[in-house]
């Protein structure tokens, strides 16, 4: 079953090689119109976008209003903190209420796996998925895309590992789909309690040795540790994780050398990257991640509207 519905976009499980590269394509076109003096094309004038984040998130909600605001589009805030649903009203009742509202489209959040599948089972406009549980990711992993075909080139053929908590990562959910789909080859290495438990139905090796995942990799990809998602006693101490799966410049020495350094955000410094690495000027590309991450969403929010990308560049100004 695809995961696109109503030309939103609930994850990247099952959608094809041609969907995503049109997906990045449209983002690239997006990346250079934000290199702009003016970074801004109208297209989505009109348009109504409700963020509805039930959790807790920076880089995600602040690209993806960005993204909206570039466009022209209207939008709509919602934080459960300080909503009904504070009250007892049920997912599915905000969500028609809002709607009622004439809103053309819902950018979610949710702690819940599988939450924006079942909005979209419901509503009739398109959903884009900004996080779901330990499920998907899609954005993220999108933007993840983007800045490695910006900085190597190609996605084709890449060796990738995937460092860390990958049993509550929804991020590296959706890396391994969309990266394993575009051609990479995906290694995912961790303590075994943090392996996902039908890991090998993933179209990724695994490994428990970061020395063997590192070896002649083209991107070293970390993760967070998870504390909000886990039961407790998954690792020894913070210290043995780091001991054997922190990765520092000397456990780099077995990755190809100019290997690119990359995390979702927000980073536990010094626990799966140390601060030498995080930074390094020339192999961190965080921050280029979280810089794509507007173009990805307007790409991702421009196409879920119907719009064409031969038309972006008819609303611009240069
Ligand atoms: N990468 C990511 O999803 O970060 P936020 O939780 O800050 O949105």
């Amino acid at each position: 079953m695809t995961e696109r519905h109503n030309r939103g976009l609930l994850g990247l499980s099952g959608l094809s090689r041609s969907e995503i590269t049109r997906i990045l394509d449209t983002a690239q076109m997006f990346s250079r119109i934000l290199d702009r003096p003016v970074p801004s094309v109208p297209t989505l004038r009109g348009w109504s976008v409700v963020n509805l984040f039930f959790e807790p998130s920076t880089r995600t909600r602040i690209s993806f209003e960005l993204a909206e605001k570039r466009m022209g589009a209207d939008i709509i805030n919602f934080s459960a903190s300080i909503s009904s649903v504070n009250k007892g009203e049920t997912l599915l009742d905000t969500a028609r209420n809002i709607l009622a509202m004439k809103v053309d489209a819902i950018v979610m959040r949710h702690r819940a796996s599988g939450a924006p599948h079942f909005l979209a089972k419901h509503v009739n406009v398109p959903i884009v998925n900004a996080g779901d549980g330990a499920h998907e990711h899609p954005t993220q992993a999108l933007l993840d895309m983007l800045t490695i075909r910006q900085k190597l080139g190609k996605l084709e053929g890449l060796k990738i590992a995937i460092v860390g908590d990958i049993r509550h990562s929804r991020v590296a959910r959706s890396d391994i789909w969309g990266m394993t789909t575009m051609g990479a080859e995906v290694t995912l290495c961790g303590p075994p309690t943090l392996m996902p438990k039908f890991g090998e139905h993933l179209p990724a090796r695994i490994t428990y040795s970061l020395d063997e995942a590192l070896a002649d990799a083209d991107v070293v990809y970390a993760l967070r540790i998870q504390r909000e998602r886990q039961d407790g006693g998954l690792f020894p101490s913070i210290r043995e994780y780091v001991q054997n799966y922190g990765i520092t410049q000397e456990r780099l020495d077995v990755a190809k050398p100019d290997s690119l350094i990359m995390h979702p955000g927000p980073i536990n410094r010094g626990w799966e990257l140390s601060h030498d690495v995080a930074d390094d000027p020339d192999r961190s590309v965080i921050l280029d991640q979280v810089t794509n991450g507007i173009a990805v969403r307007m790409a991702v929010l421009f196409l879920a509207a119907g719009r064409e990308p031969e038309s972006i560049n008819s609303g611009a100004r240069a």
